[in-house]
């Protein structure tokens, strides 16, 4: 019998639970779909512990890669044995089966796996978002990343890179310095031993930045804020080390003329043209070799409690990724 993560209660890891489910044939406008490989992303934990408001029991994960096993009577772009990957709600891609209405899919290229693709498709999509739409950014110009050894991180962190940005990275340890570099920083600076904000003003040579993309909130957000220049953009994006408290306008983005923006990849994929343009630009980063994903660990579906450990302890650099038993 198939089986599927799903969680009765919010809480820690241990909420997490291996469950037998009956999986129903696909609506009319459905697939349903053998998982090969599925994501695993920051964004669960947020489902998890109830920080973003879902209805439960419900399952978790919104990326996954597989086979088409089963298409609805109105499906016209998928057909049954295609290889396809999703990143969006319905929650649940941590199962072995599921039903995903069709327009959350899109086909995986030749050359593209399917776990590489489990593992982009909701960071990548992002990443995509963060530099063409949310803040566009220029050749030369240079730009603030934070948790740049992440999963995000390393994607953003190259493709920024490839778009000739000067690209300077925030980590937590020392030893993720090399791998930010690796992944495309000019600079590192490990947040938890130096003030980033002073670094970059001299870095910037007291110019300060245009735009700086935080994905980990609570704790960065006031030297985000120092780091910006008069017009600055602030892209807030995520909350790893906690949500942000209300914003004072007056005293963070009055003073400098700033703009402040909370975006969230839902609002940038919901029209499946955008959508398909977004994911063509990412197969596209990885097929021509500009961004390169090394999958970090693997974990089988039923250590996802040990997956979702790791990750809130900062131990996954990079993507990774939960396999369905055979
Ligand atoms: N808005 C969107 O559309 C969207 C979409 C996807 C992801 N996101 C956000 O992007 C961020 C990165 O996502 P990801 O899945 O790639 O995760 P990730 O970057 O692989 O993991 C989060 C990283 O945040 C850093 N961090 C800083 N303070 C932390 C704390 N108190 N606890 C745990 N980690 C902390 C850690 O890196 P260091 O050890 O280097 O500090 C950690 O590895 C998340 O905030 C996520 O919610 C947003």
């Amino acid at each position: 019998m198939p089986k599927s993560i799903i969680i009765n209660k919010h809480g820690g890891p241990e909420v997490l639970e291996l469950v037998d489910v009956k999986i129903s044939p696909p609506g009319p406008n459905h697939i349903r779909i053998k998982n090969l490989a599925i994501g695993i992303n920051f964004i669960d934990t947020y489902h998890r512990t109830g920080l973003y408001p879902i209805k439960l029991p419900c399952g978790l994960g919104m990326e996954g890669a597989g086979i088409v096993e089963e298409v609805g009577s109105k499906v016209k772009n998928f057909s049954k044995g295609d290889r396809v990957a999703y990143a969006s709600p319905p929650l649940g891609s941590y199962s072995d089966e599921r039903v995903i209405p069709e327009k959350i899919a899109v086909k995986i290229p030749e050359g593209v796996t399917d776990k590489i693709a489990a593992s982009i498709m909701t960071k990548g999509l992002t990443t995509y978002y963060l530099l063409y739409k949310t803040y566009k950014v220029s050749a030369g110009e240079t730009i603030l990343f934070h948790a740049a050894a992440g999963g995000v991180g390393q994607i953003f962190c190259q493709w920024a890179k490839s778009l000739d940005c000067k690209v300077i990275g925030t980590v937590g340890s020392d030893s993720k310095v090399d791998i930010a570099k690796k992944n495309g920083c000019d600079f590192v600076i490990n947040y938890n031993k130096e003030s980033f904000d002073k670094k970059v003003l001299e870095i910037t040579e007291n110019k300060g930045l245009s735009v700086v993309y935080d994905g980990v909130g609570k704790d960065t957000f006031e030297k985000s804020i120092n780091c910006l220049k008069p017009r600055g953009m602030l892209v807030s994006f995520g909350n790893s080390s906690g949500s942000l408290d209300p914003i004072n306008v007056k005293k963070y983005i009055a003073a400098k003329s700033l703009f402040f923006t909370r975006p969230a990849l839902t609002n940038y994929v919901s029209e499946r043209e955008e959508f398909e343009e977004s994911a063509k630009a990412l197969f596209e980063q990885i097929k021509f070799g500009k961004v390169k994903i090394k999958i970090f660990k693997e974990y089988a579906l039923s250590d996802a409690r040990k997956a979702h450990e790791d990750l809130e302890a900062r131990k996954i650099i990079g993507s990774a990724i939960l396999v369905p038993n055979e």
